[in-house]
């Protein structure tokens, strides 16, 4: 629960923001001055983080809403932004699903919750934020990743779903230019985190999630509004798009990765 007045503290909300990169960024936002709303479902990983964040200072506010509950998410953030009006809002949660471990395809249910969490939960608060920034003014950031750069066969809803998070954040950006709301996009290559440790195959250049935070914030300040990175699978990504199909899906194969799945996936029982 909030504890003090916000309206003279930078408010930063930051979903996903138990563990991984979500709980990296807050820790490399945590600071005096700055009110953090860790944003998730699970109470006690956030308040973990949110201990961290305290320490170095800030003020914190956990709140546990699934994101995927559209209208209660809209009002959580009208709440909040009337309490502390929202600066700068990391949309960092994420699930991801893709081929089975014993090669079994995506499970179906596991690749609409992946839509549903990585592309309609994010677009709705994106917009609604876009909305409540409007006039006044504030900065989006919408976590998408390499995988919305190209269609890899053993993930076909993450990368649908981080595309269409991506493009959705690219057109809002353009509907909003000349306002003072902006909107940024990362995409990361591969970070340490609970979402990867499930991945089995190579993953190139992994990097840890303070790093990823870390660079995240530099280039955000630095001013960019598309951060992708590391360089070299950023580089990799944007040569398979300019190859002929056949040899673009020879290469995407030879890093191909199945997916151990998460709790909520029936592939678990
Ligand atoms: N790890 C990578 O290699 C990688 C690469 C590129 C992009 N990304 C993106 O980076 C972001 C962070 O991922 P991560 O690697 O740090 O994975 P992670 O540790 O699994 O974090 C994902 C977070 O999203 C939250 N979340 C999931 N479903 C939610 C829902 N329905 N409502 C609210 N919160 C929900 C989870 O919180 P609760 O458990 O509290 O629900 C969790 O803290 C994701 O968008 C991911 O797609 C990751």
């Amino acid at each position: 629960m909030s504890d003090r007045s916000r309206k003279d503290e930078c408010c930063i909300v930051i979903t996903g923001a138990g563990g991984g990169l979500g709980g990296a960024l807050a820790s490399a936002y945590a600071a005096p001055q700055t009110h953090l709303v860790l944003w998730g479902r699970n109470a006690a990983r956030l308040e973990e983080t949110g201990e961290i964040c305290r320490e170095r200072g800030a003020s914190v506010r956990t709140l546990s809403q699934d994101i995927r509950a559209l209208s209660a998410v809209r009002e959580r953030l009208a709440e909040l932004d009337a309490e502390c009006r929202i600066d700068l809002a990391f949309l960092n949660a994420g699930v991801s699903s893709g081929a089975l471990p014993d090669g079994d395809p995506e499970p179906v249910e596991d690749a609409c919750r992946t839509m549903e969490v990585n592309a309609l939960g994010n677009i709705n608060m994106a917009a609604f934020l876009a909305q409540l920034m409007r006039g006044r003014g504030g900065h989006i950031v919408c976590i998408s990743s390499l995988a919305a750069l190209y269609p890899l066969p053993d993930s076909p809803a993450y990368c649908a779903s981080k595309s269409a998070l991506a493009v959705y954040a690219r057109a809002l950006r353009a509907a909003y230019a000349g306002t003072s709301v902006r909107i940024s996009i990362v995409y990361p290559g591969y970070v340490d985190s609970p979402m990867s440790r499930r991945l089995l195959g190579p993953q190139p250049l992994r990097i840890s999630a303070g790093a990823a935070a870390s660079l995240i914030r530099s280039r955000l300040e630095a001013g960019a509004d598309d951060i992708t990175f590391p360089f070299l699978p950023a580089l990799g990504v944007r040569c398979l798009n300019l190859l002929p199909a056949p040899a673009a899906s020879f290469f995407s194969r030879r890093f191909g990765f199945k997916v151990r799945p998460d709790d909520e996936s029936p592939a678990r029982g």
